[in-house]
């Protein structure tokens, strides 16, 4: 009943009265009394006037399959959706969906992960109400080896997402994580289901801290929120809604090439990592050099001390500055 009457006063631009309620969905007074408490304290703000009836002030920021489909009306990528309160990782959600068939655009979100997943096996903290865990089931006719693009595809929609709700200007350190002020915001873990030369899908995962009011000690000085970098709490499903919004034209462009030709201009404007000295971490052989950019196949040159350029491969190492984590 919840859902039917936030459509209702959705719809309704001044006052729905309790008896029109009552009778539109068959029940009594008291149960459309309760369920208008219930949606206050989910955070809805709901006014009740006398002999008027009641009107919404505004949405909450609630995760739920309902208000989803208000903000992704108009998308093909976010349609169908599934909204989990709490769940063990929409990444293993995802997949689950998408082994029964689940079609491309497939999203999944949930209020808190219990087994969050990060990438290079670590974990993700997804506490509930403050942040964004989200994953896309996505199912690109192109090979495998191709599909690890689709990270910084899917790096480059999030920033600009976030970009265009936020106004914060969010960057993207190589290959996919999206940093604000020198900071990580956004984590991103791509899944992969082929087989030799066949995708069967992608699931994109991404993770968005939203309006966290602080961090863990450890991590102070490495992570940040959008509310700690703008001082502004942010409706959550709007966020969601102009990442797919934004995905949707740099996935048909990556889709176009099977690289990066068509994004790389604007990749290169979000690189954080551009003309800097970055640490090539690869286990045994670290080194050095100055960030050049990034090629078409999404591979991060790096001048080296010895003069040459080298092409590092997204997902084989990470890089970090030569100071700290940019
Ligand atoms: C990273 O280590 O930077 C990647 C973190 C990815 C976290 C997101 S949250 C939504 C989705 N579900 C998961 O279990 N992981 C991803």
């Amino acid at each position: 009943m919840k859902s039917e009457i936030i459509r209702k006063l959705k719809e309704t631009d001044g006052y729905v009265s309790g008896q029109h309620l009552c009778e539109t969905l068959g029940v009594s007074r008291t149960a459309v009394w309760k369920t208008i408490g219930r949606l206050r304290d989910e955070g809805y703000r709901i006014e009740a006037v006398r002999n008027r009836g009641y009107r919404l002030l505004e949405t909450a920021d609630v995760l739920t399959e309902t208000e989803c489909r208000d903000y992704l009306a108009d998308r093909w990528l976010g349609n169908p959706v599934y909204c989990f309160g709490e769940t063990d990782s929409t990444n293993i959600r995802a997949k689950i969906l998408a082994e029964k068939g689940a079609p491309e655009g497939t999203l999944v979100l949930a209020e808190s992960q219990t087994a969050g997943k990060g990438r290079r096996g670590r974990s993700w903290v997804s506490p509930p109400g403050e942040g964004l865990w989200f994953s896309l089931v996505l199912r690109p006719n192109i090979r495998p080896s191709v599909t690890p693009l689709l990270t910084l595809v899917a790096a480059m929609a999030v920033a600009a997402g976030i970009e265009d709700v936020t106004g914060l200007p969010a960057r993207i350190k190589w290959p996919n994580d999206i940093v604000i002020s020198g900071k990580k915001v956004v984590g991103i873990l791509t899944e992969l289901s082929a087989e030799a030369q066949e995708t069967h899908y992608v699931v994109v995962g991404i993770g968005i801290n939203v309006n966290m009011t602080e961090f863990p000690e450890e991590i102070r000085g490495t992570a940040t929120s959008l509310y700690l970098e703008s001082g502004n709490f942010f409706n959550r499903l709007s966020i969601v809604a102009a990442v797919m919004k934004r995905m949707e034209p740099y996935y048909k462009s990556y889709m176009s090439t099977c690289n990066l030709e068509g994004l790389h201009e604007e990749y290169m404007k979000r690189l954080v990592n551009l003309n800097r000295e970055v640490m090539i971490l690869e286990p045994g052989k670290e080194r050095r050099g100055v960030c050049e950019g990034i090629d078409r196949n999404g591979c991060l040159l790096v001048r080296g001390e010895n003069g040459n350029v080298e092409r590092v491969i997204s997902g084989e190492v990470s890089v970090r500055g030569i100071y700290g984590y940019v």
